[in-house]
């Protein structure tokens, strides 16, 4: 069962972005959690008790020796026996989509409490406890209406093999009484054919209970299975992740992340190597062509449509525009969390999809808006995404000075070994940020991707940081996202992005000076300064 929870662990990681764009966190655990456990619970308990195997096993033999005991009586056992679990089976039958909608609802009240403590903050600030706990509270209706739907037909499938049973015992005795009467049968015979009796019908009791149990688990498959269909499986992703855990766990047979075939092995062959890779993104510049995009759940609304850009290699090339304009949405693609719709993307003339995303990930350091943290300590955050044995020390501190984080950290109670909450929350955003810097910084890759990397930091940490940043963007080829355009006035750069294009390109002399759109947003910043 570990096994089977891992493999699925696994099989969630690498479906693609869009995947996670469609389903809710509360949803995929639940896959692992009580989809998983009603099959944990078929196995386990037909295993240990008076079920599954053993009660089939039981069927035979008593069904033997009830033969050997009267040929005459047995059959009309066999046969009530056999129309028993035909009208079972019909009956389960009907049954199916009430396992199914139970398993869906069981989802949704594990999505709602799990949205709810996550966004705890904004429940208190919107004063939204009384809309989530209606919220819940329907859910926990609709659950339990589900769960008393699913017992009643449960037991009413239970009284219906009762009834069956003493049907077929008041046959019995009518039957054999009759047989008795005339001299044909024993009564000690009559006797033990009746003990017997019961023995089978405890036996196909438990042979039916084992039917149901069948029933939620076949539900819990179907479930899993729809969610995780193998065309949305990154096959680029899959591919990387199946070769690194192959070489080290060579004799796991368990490391085959895509079993099914379902990787398209062919265009993988095409793949290069991964230090081709390394050296291309460390000597060639990347280019946007063409670039024409749109996000999978809302494929009709274009937010790129035919962006073209170089990012000069070892150069600062700065991104800005108006909210919403794809800004974060051309750090998408580079980061090739989505692929372009149309149009390619290509480091020093090669397109980018031809190296493996484990591979391409090493190549890219990423900040984003929003940095999250993971639940463990300061040092193990900036150390993230990196081997263990490859990290000293003294390198995660390294890191963190740059960042301008060194000061505040070893400030924290336990220093590097302070733990930073869920998803950072013990931290303020600055400080995440500066965290987030780090663990980018230390990653030591030859792209370097910041989007509003300090736009949390005050001005004079800002400066710090971003001197740090600049020192480290040498050789590098940086892409630097900014609202705050003082942060980006010294690219070697500037392009302006809007409606999915790029509109100006030069650098900030040249963009002042030619007095368009980035001319006039100089104009608004220095007049909101002064
Ligand atoms: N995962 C997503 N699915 C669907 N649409 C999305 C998704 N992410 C962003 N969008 C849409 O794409 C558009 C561009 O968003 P993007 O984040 O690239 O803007 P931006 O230029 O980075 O803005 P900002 O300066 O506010 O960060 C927006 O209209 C947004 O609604
Ligand atoms: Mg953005």
């Amino acid at each position: 069962m570990a096994r089977l929870r891992s493999q699925i662990f696994r099989r969630i990681l690498i479906q693609k972005m869009v995947f996670f764009d469609r389903h809710k966190v509360g949803e995929l655990t639940g896959l692992l959690t009580s989809d998983l456990g009603s099959l944990k619970n078929v196995v386990s308990d037909n295993i240990s008790r008076d079920r599954g195997l053993r009660a089939l096993s039981e069927i035979t033999g008593t069904l033997c020796i009830l033969f050997t005991l009267s040929t005459e009586l047995a059959p009309v056992l066999g046969l009530l026996m056999v129309s028993v679990s035909v009208l079972v089976a019909l009956f389960k039958r009907s049954t199916v989509p009430t396992f199914k909608s139970y398993g869906i609802v069981q989802a949704r009240i594990s999505d709602c409490a799990s949205e709810t403590f996550s966004a705890i903050r904004t429940v208190r600030t919107f004063g939204g406890e009384k809309r989530q706990i209606s919220l819940f509270d329907n859910l926990a209706r609709a659950y339990q209406n589900s769960g008393t739907k699913l017992g009643v037909l449960k037991s009413a499938n239970e009284s219906l093999t009762r009834v069956v049973v003493y049907v077929s015992l008041l046959a019995l005795y009518i039957l054999g009484g009759s047989k008795v009467n005339a001299g044909k049968l024993s009564v000690g015979t009559m006797a033990s054919f009746i003990g017997y009796t019961f023995t089978l019908t405890f036996a196909v009791q438990g042979a039916v209970n084992t039917l149901g149990d069948l029933r939620g688990t076949l539900a819990s498959i179907e479930r899993i299975n729809s969610i995780l269909s193998a065309k949305d499986i990154d096959d680029s992703l899959a591919y990387g992740l199946a070769k690194e855990l192959d070489s080290k766990e060579l004799e796991d047979s368990n490391g085959g992340v895509y079993e099914n075939g379902s990787v398209n092995k062919h265009f993988m062959s095409e793949l290069k190597s991964s230090s081709s890779c390394s050296n291309l993104t460390w000597s060639g510049d990347i280019h946007l062509k063409d670039v024409h995009f749109s996000y999978p759940l809302r494929s009709d609304v274009e937010i790129l449509n035919g962006l073209d850009l170089t990012i000069e290699c070892g150069k600062v090339t700065a991104l800005v525009g108006p909210s919403g304009a794809g800004k974060s949405t051309v750090v998408q693609l580079l980061a090739r969390y989505y692929e372009p719709t149309q149009g390619c993307i290509t480091v020093a003339g090669e397109d980018i999809r031809i190296f493996d995303k484990r591979e391409w990930s090493r190549v890219i350091s990423l900040v984003n808006q929003d940095p999250v943290l993971f639940s463990v300590s300061v040092g193990e955050n900036i150390a993230y995404g990196l081997p263990d044995d490859v990290v000293s020390k003294d390198d995660i501190i390294k890191a963190a000075k740059a960042a301008n984080a060194h000061e505040f950290i070893i400030s924290l109670p336990q220093g590097y070994d302070t733990l930073v909450g869920e998803r950072g929350s013990l931290l303020s955003g600055g400080q995440r940020q500066r965290i987030a810097i780090a663990r980018a910084l230390l990653k030591n890759a030859p792209i370097l991707i910041l989007d509003e990397a300090t736009s949390a930091l005050d001005t004079t940490s800002e400066r710090l940081v971003q001197e740090a940043l600049n020192h480290l963007m040498k050789g590098r080829t940086s892409l630097v996202i900014a609202h705050r355009l003082s942060t980006v006035q010294n690219a070697h750069r500037i392009a302006v992005c809007s409606e999915g294009k790029i509109t100006e390109l030069g650098t900030h002399a040249e963009l002042v000076a030619k007095g368009g759109s980035y001319a006039s947003l100089v104009g608004t910043q220095r007049l909101a300064f002064e």
